[in-house]
């Protein structure tokens, strides 16, 4: 396994539509086991290949308090229809917006649909922690960031701050 670079806000990549999987394959389960390493690594709950660089439609997830015992969620072209369109609010981070958090509104309550790391369909109805951690997971992957939500003078700030640190980065 291999730790993955985590692209960071505002980079344009993020940006990019993933495309639908065509076939869950090894390669494909070896890319979501890095994924996962690189999601513990850096103590994220969820992670979507576009923040990997990769325009495919799939993401990782893990809600379990315990280090120790892991409980990895895959979702492979997913599919999102809400059963509870109730605004459910909720501080939200990202990995690729390291440093900031904010609240978000979502809906409360969600039905996913799609394929597990073996390539059979399943779907969960998602409530709380997991149903926002799916709505952001599932945005990423049609270039959508949870800073979209703010106001354009949150969202500003945040980028220039970002910016700056990746400048004074790179120069080291
Ligand atoms: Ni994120």
């Amino acid at each position: 396994m291999s730790l993955l670079e985590i692209l960071e806000f505002p980079d344009p990549r993020l940006r990019k539509k993933a495309v639908p999987v065509d076939q869950v394959d090894d390669k494909l389960r070896q890319t979501i086991d890095d994924m996962f390493e690189t999601m513990y690594a850096a103590s994220g709950i969820g992670l979507a290949a576009t923040q990997v660089n990769i325009q495919k439609r799939f993401l990782v997830i893990d809600l379990a308090d315990d280090e120790e015992e892991h409980n990895p969620l895959v979702f492979i072209n997913p599919e999102i229809t809400v059963l509870d369109p109730e605004p459910y609010r909720h501080e939200e981070g990202c990995l690729s917006v390291p440093g900031y958090f904010e609240f978000v509104e979502r809906p409360r309550k969600v039905l996913v649909k799609a394929l597990n790391k073996a390539g059979e369909p399943f779907e969960i109805e998602a409530e709380g922690l997991l149903a926002v951690c799916v709505q952001h997971e599932i945005d990423h992957l049609n270039g959508k960031l949870f800073v979209d939500y703010l106001s354009v003078l949150k969202r500003q700030r945040i980028k220039s701050k970002l910016e700056k640190e990746h400048k004074q980065k790179a120069s080291v």
